[in-house]
């Protein structure tokens, strides 16, 4: 039994050269750069934004802590870059990790990033109905409450209760509607996702211009709001709390590691992809926070859809716009939900072809050449977990998940600079011995704000992990066979 057997970087790439005889390298750096952007910008800036700045940062504090999220991501990023210049291969984080620290915490890598990938594909499903609902009820369409919110919340005092609501049926419906296209095969193109995009940034720009316009100066006071005594409500625990809520917001830049086999030049373009993309997010929130908070007052952004919320603050000049936002998020919702729905059967497919998960998830159906088994379990999970709970749980659930898979990320780069100095790198993280310690105190750093209950769960979703690796996948893989 040896929990730290890795995989070649050899073998890695002689298999990834092995899965590019079907892929066409189609993707220019601009079409990577549009990726990534196409991946971060979702529910985060739309919806949490809203109740984070509402319930823990206040005006002031919720552009502090997308500065210090933006810090952290550019910092994992880097690793990220470096990485997947090394093993340009899909797979992501999970593969990185099987090269370097061994099976054991790729296992746990990879059942990490069923957080990532499954749990924000229902999270965004979440704030798609959000704004779904609004944008029906301008045209008096209204959807019963009971219909479209949550049937399960928590609270600090109650622990988890019931609502009354009976499920969140449109963000169930999102999910099955988008699993069917990606079963019959229809990929999110690339065109297709530099259309949605040019729609997401143009509004987000415009929302920003009129949002600056229309800026209130008694709504960004008091810019930090005191802390109210309770740790993470207000205050710099509050700031902290707020940032790896809102690191929500930057997930998706490592999507475009996962599209390495498909890149005309992946060695400097993932680079340059990922940080490009990352940067242009990051300038984008911090405006998008100032103008949503110096329009409305940050206690009045507790609500499903804030942005929207704050268009009708600013009155009927901006009456106009209104359908465009509403539209604009609805697509772009869409889209991000389709890129998360996306990826989690393709990582379950890695999974599986190294023995580590049934064989089923790594078959492909005859006709549409697609994984179907995996991609119908992650619709019914997806469409499960997205019609039961709020989007600030699975949100933080998600946060936390995808920041210890980038703290791993960050660990394995630095150690593969010692165990592996000769490897080709075509592109290398500047600083590495300050860049990879400092990422993973950035991201650990937004971790421990986190509510404890957080923890927890991320806790028990582990346990279940690590149950299933003992009782199934070590003996299963096919590196135990080939060295046994
Ligand atoms: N960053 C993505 C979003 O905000 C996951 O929806």
């Amino acid at each position: 039994m040896n929990l730290f057997r890795t995989k070649s970087i050899a073998s890695i790439k002689a298999q990834a050269a092995d899965g590019e005889k079907n892929l066409k390298k189609t993707l220019s750096r601009f079409n990577l750069i549009n990726l990534g952007i196409g991946g971060i910008i979702g529910a985060g800036i739309f919806s949490i934004t809203g109740t984070a700045a509402a319930q823990y940062a206040g005006p002031g504090g919720i552009i502090i802590a997308f500065i210090i999220s933006g810090i952290a991501c550019g910092l994992a990023g880097l690793c990220y870059a470096e990485m997947a210049s090394m093993l340009p291969i899909a797979g992501s984080a999970y593969t990185y990790a099987y090269a370097t620290i061994g099976e054991f915490l790729a296992w746990i890598i990879g059942w990490d990033l069923i957080l990532e990938y499954l749990f924000s594909a229902s999270t965004v499903a979440v704030g798609w109905s959000g704004y779904v609902v609004s944008f029906l009820k301008d045209y008096d369409i209204i959807i019963p409450q009971a219909l479209c919110s949550s049937p399960v919340n928590w609270t600090e005092e109650q622990g988890f209760y019931l609502t009354g609501a009976i499920l969140n049926l449109p963000a169930m419906a999102l999910i099955a509607m988008l699993s069917g296209v990606l079963i019959v095969g229809i990929k999110e193109s690339a065109g297709f996702n530099n259309i949605m995009v040019i729609v997401k940034v143009t509004i987000i720009v415009v929302f920003i211009v009129a949002g600056l316009a229309y800026l209130n100066m008694d709504n960004l006071t008091p810019l930090i709001p005191p802390n109210t005594g309770k740790f993470g409500e207000y205050g710099w625990s509050g700031i902290f709390r707020a940032s790896g809520i809102i690191f929500f917001a930057y997930i998706g830049f490592d999507a475009v590691s996962t599209a390495a086999q498909e890149a005309k030049n992946p060695q400097k373009d993932m680079a340059h992809g990922i940080l490009i993309s990352l940067a242009i997010c990051t300038f984008l929130y911090i405006m998008f926070s100032l103008a949503l908070t110096g329009v409305v007052y940050y206690k009045e952004l507790n609500n499903s859809a804030p942005a929207a919320y704050a268009v009708d603050k600013m009155g009927a000049a901006m009456e106009w716009f209104k359908p465009f936002l509403k539209i604009g998020a609805i697509a772009g919702l869409s889209s991000a939900t389709l890129t998360m729905l996306y990826s989690q059967p393709r990582i379950f497919h890695s999974m599986a072809s190294d023995g580590l998960l049934p064989k089923i998830f790594a078959n492909v159906h005859p006709k549409f050449g697609t994984p179907v088994f995996g991609t119908v379990l992650t619709c019914f999970f997806a469409a499960i977990i997205a019609g039961t709970f709020p989007i600030d749980i699975l949100g933080e659930l998600v946060s936390i998940g995808t920041l210890l898979a980038f703290i791993i990320v960050c660990g394995g780069v630095w150690y593969l600079r010692r165990s592996n100095p000769d490897t080709e790198r075509p592109f290398k993280a500047p600083y590495i011995n300050w860049v990879a310690p400092l990422g993973i105190f950035a991201c650990l750093l937004q971790m421990v704000f986190l509510k404890s209950e957080t923890w927890l769960r991320l806790i028990v979703w582990l346990i279940i992990g690590l149950i299933i690796y003992f009782a199934y996948g070590m003996k299963r893989s096919k590196l135990n066979q080939s060295n046994d």
